[in-house]
């Protein structure tokens, strides 16, 4: 009777309900937060060579454009689930693994269209968004439409995108076709205007929960020191001007759509607030340099692409950057602790723990 009644018990407890589901995890955006959807693209923005991944727990590149773990794992990490969430072209992710999310983001895409042209074949925002649809409608299927738009709304979204509208586009060439069509001022209004229709289109979608990270400081990237190397290491000065017309506008145009909504479903994150603190005092921080790349070549190691023939630095931990526009695993890790737990100084309206305990 008492062993009848401890089994009963026990399959109770194993059967459901009182098991924790971990909240799904979407990421979109580009290069900083792609986990390796352009490895299965016909693309040159791809990060699947050595040394990328040198310090990932498989010691292989995976497509992160990272020496290890980038944004996204550091988020996943955080919020405790057990796994980041997979690139969604990857044919691992299928079955019950799409209930922990997926990963959308490409290397080279931005705001616009004609943003990163020059990389072929990327998967453009609009596509990602397509992409979250057919995934909704592939998991309709597995736990039906009602469950499904219940793990969407309780998601943890991330989207980081802007950057590449700048320095792979308007600043991308002197006389680029869009630096003729327009002032900086009328391109930056462009951008957020279109950045406005993604973000609403993402909430129709039925999301809940939004981060949402600003530019950070461009013009400080080593490819750009090393590309105006007669401003002997100061940051450039017009990337840091559209960063900074960028920024406040974005703000702006998040807290117009909160009101709108009426709910605060959009959060953002002053990336560049974050990366201009160890910016300038980097060794405040245990950082060496923070102009230097730990992987590339040339001035301020800056110049090409990191691959297994370039200048590589032996601890990674030392270097804001690990390449000529992306952070190592450490940056990663300053500011995934800001968005987690940072002052209205960082984050918008809220950090991203108290947004989560809502
Ligand atoms: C970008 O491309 C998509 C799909 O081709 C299209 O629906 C969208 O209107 C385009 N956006 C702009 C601003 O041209
Ligand atoms: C997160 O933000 C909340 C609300 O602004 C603030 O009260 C709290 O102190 C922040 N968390 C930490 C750990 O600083």
């Amino acid at each position: 009777m008492v062993i009848v009644f401890v089994s009963l018990l026990i399959a109770l407890v194993m059967s459901g309900p009182i098991v924790v589901e971990a909240r799904a995890f979407y990421v979109f955006g580009d290069s900083l937060v792609d986990s390796g959807n352009n490895n299965y693209l016909v693309t040159t923005a791809r990060a699947d060579s050595p040394p990328y991944g040198i310090d990932f727990p498989t010691r292989r590149p995976t497509g992160r454009f990272s020496n290890g773990l980038n944004i996204p794992d550091l988020i996943s990490e955080a919020i405790g689930n057990d796994e980041p969430p997979l690139p969604y072209l990857s044919p691992e992710l299928r079955g019950r693994r799409l209930l922990n999310g997926a990963n959308f983001a490409s290397a080279g895409i931005g705001i616009l269209n004609d943003t990163g042209f020059q990389f072929i074949n990327i998967i453009r925002m609009n596509q990602q968004l397509d992409y979250f649809q057919q995934y909704q409608q592939r998991v309709s299927r597995l736990i039906s439409r009602p469950r499904t738009q219940r793990l969407v709304s309780q998601a943890l979204v991330l989207i980081t995108v802007g950057g590449n509208d700048f320095v792979n586009n308007y600043f991308l060439v002197p006389y680029s076709a869009r630096s003729r069509q327009f002032s900086l001022p009328d391109y930056v209004r462009l951008l957020i205007s279109e950045y406005k229709k993604i973000l609403m289109r993402l909430y129709s979608l039925g999301v809940g929960r939004v981060l949402v990270t600003g530019a950070g400081p461009l013009g400080c990237a080593p490819a750009e020191l090393a590309r105006t190397t007669s401003s002997n290491g100061r940051c450039s000065a017009e990337l840091q001007r559209a960063a900074s017309l960028y920024d406040p506008q974005l703000l702006q145009m998040i807290n117009e759509i909160n009101r709108k909504i009426g709910k605060n479903v959009f959060i953002a994150a002053n990336i560049n607030q974050m990366q201009t603190d160890f910016l300038s005092t980097p060794r405040t921080y245990g950082f060496i340099t923070s102009k230097v790349a730990c992987c590339g070549q040339g001035p301020y190691n800056g110049m090409g692409l990191c691959t297994v023939l370039s200048n590589l630095c032996p601890n990674r931990e030392l270097y804001v950057f690990w390449d000529a526009f992306h952070p190592t695993e450490k940056a990663n890790r300053m500011i995934v602790r800001h968005i987690l737990t940072g002052s209205t100084k960082y984050m918008n309206p809220m950090n991203l723990s108290s947004a989560l305990a809502l």
